[in-house]
């Protein structure tokens, strides 16, 4: 195992997916973490993120400079590595000039981290500080034309340090550089595989739970299914999933929940008929914000009534995944860990006195499908689009009512139906319809119509912060209006939306 210390940079996420990627489990945590805590731990090696500060500011993040005794090996990057010159007796200053972007790396010699790389190599710089003097022990093993000091040494230490980010695609050679650190250095065996994650995950949440009650809130998406699986593997019908049906969802999507989940897999759900309710709260509300607020609130309600029927019910499952627990690290020695809760059932654990259990903490997104590929779910559950909580409702603008409803999840159902059978649905980031109900003037058999426009939202993206608008072939988007237009009643005309993230969102609403 290795211990990440989250000093703040933006990259630890990817530090974190590179070794696992190199199949060794790791974790993160805070500045603030005691020296007895990492011993508990016991990491094969330890790495000191990056950060936004500077050392030798006065409230700089630290850590507890014992972390470098413990005879554990250590790799500090950037500010990691000058936190360790600090601490060590060397000297960090703002540089004569920043370095920002590419740099030539001049290797001292193939060895240690550098094992394999000869030379000059690329490799990614963002710094305004520098080392000036490194303390005894320590030699430089690397340098570039603006940072003499861009990689220390102490051998008989195990103390490693670089200047630059290894963990950056724009590093060349930078993943041979960890893998270095964590197989030369520190010993690490290739053991973390989904295989193995399953396996303890299971054990882990049968120890946790014992004979007693787990419910969880079903939506479809992978995040939950996968966790409804792998709880269901460990527990059996001790787990209860909750559908809320909305009213809000596509075509045929909570019979085929029902159908996947209780009778393949065997899963105890129970379902709730929502979707008159939902609808009759939404009577009249046009402003998307508040159609938002609404379908939030009467989810929670809803699932916390069924909830309260599982009177015997001790524990919540929520699927969250790595990214939400280390968005919420506080990387200055804050409240470790504090949890982004799932935007619908975030208040329920407190008020319902649960405990939450959250067996997918410690994933990503892609790590989250190969497990779900290998615990057995079908690959129609695991490769599904995203598709948001308040549903349908956020792509009909305007008031939502069951006619334009109906005529929505029929476009949408021609939509999917083409993007699948053309083999773009998993390349695309998400594909669906959009109600604009505006009329517009048409002519079908020779008839005057006056109706509704569909527009048509394909985007490609990989973290949905941005997102572009797919270059979709014209002869499959021909397709996709002529049907729509022909087979759902109460459109005449079809528009593909152009416009990419930012400066518009992926949904309309
Ligand atoms: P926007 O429209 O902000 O969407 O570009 C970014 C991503 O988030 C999804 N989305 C939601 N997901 N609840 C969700 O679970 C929501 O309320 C919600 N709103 C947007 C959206 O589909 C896209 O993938």
């Amino acid at each position: 195992m290795i211990l990440i210390v989250d000093f703040g940079s933006q990259y630890n996420q990817l530090i974190a997916r590179r070794v696992r990627e190199a199949r060794v489990y790791c974790r993160i945590a805070p500045p603030a973490i005691s020296i007895s805590e990492v011993r508990d731990m016991a990491p094969e090696g330890i790495i000191l993120s990056g950060g936004p500060a500077s050392i030798y500011e006065k409230n700089s993040p630290r850590a507890d400079p014992a972390i470098l005794e413990l005879g554990i090996p250590v790799l500090g990057i950037c500010y990691g590595m000058q936190f360790m010159i600090d601490a060590l007796g060397g000297v960090v200053k703002a540089a004569g000039r920043r370095e920002y972007g590419f740099a030539d790396l001049r290797v001292a010699r193939p060895e240690g981290i550098f094992a394999g790389i000869r030379g000059e190599t690329a490799c990614w710089m963002s710094h305004g500080d520098s080392v000036t003097e490194t303390p005894a022990g320590f030699e430089v093993t690397a340098t570039t034309a603006n940072t003499p000091v861009a990689a220390i040494a102490d051998n008989d230490r195990r103390l490693h340090g670089l200047q630059f980010h290894p963990e950056v695609a724009h590093t060349v050679r930078g993943k041979q550089m960890l893998k270095n650190f964590l197989f030369e250095i520190c010993g690490c065996k290739r053991s973390w595989t989904m295989k193995s994650f399953a396996r303890e995950a299971v054990a882990h949440i049968r120890d946790t739970v014992g004979d007693r009650k787990v419910i969880l809130g079903l939506s479809g998406g992978v995040d939950s299914s996968v966790t409804a699986l792998l709880i269901h593997q460990a527990i059996g019908r001790n787990l209860t999933c909750i559908f809320v049906d909305n009213g809000l969802l596509r075509k045929n999507e909570a019979a085929q929940m029902r159908e996947r989940f209780g009778r393949h897999l065997d899963v105890n759900i129970r379902y709730v008929r929502a979707g008159g309710r939902f609808l009759g709260e939404l009577k009249g509300v046009t402003d998307p914000e508040r159609k938002r607020k609404i379908i939030g609130r009467v989810f929670m309600e809803v699932f916390e009534a069924e909830a309260k029927k599982i009177t015997d019910a001790t524990f919540l499952a929520q699927g969250t995944l790595y990214p939400d627990v280390i968005e919420s690290v506080s990387a200055f020695g804050g409240p470790t860990a504090v949890i982004k809760s799932h935007h619908n059932v975030g208040g329920l654990p407190k008020k319902m006195k649960l405990k939450l259990i959250e067996p997918l903490r410690e994933l990503f997104k892609d790590e989250v499908r190969r497990l779900g590929k290998q615990i057995g779910l079908p690959e129609s559950l695991i490769w599904r689009q995203p598709f948001p909580g308040p549903g349908l409702a956020i792509r009909i603008l305007g008031e939502v009512t069951a006619k334009r409803l109906a005529i929505l999840r029929e476009a949408d159902a021609v939509l999917l139906e083409e993007i699948r059978q053309s083999g773009y649905y998993r390349k695309l980031w998400q594909s669906f319809a959009v109600l604009v109900p505006v009329k517009s003037v048409g002519v079908m058999g020779d008839q005057r119509t006056y109706e509704h426009i569909i527009a048509v939202r394909a985007v490609n993206s990989v973290d949905a912060m941005t997102a572009d608008w797919a270059r979709l072939p014209h002869k499959l988007l021909a397709r996709i209006s002529n049907r729509i237009i022909n087979e759902v009643r109460g459109v005449n005309r079809v528009v593909y939306d152009i416009s990419s993230k930012p400066p518009s969102t992926i949904e309309w609403e």
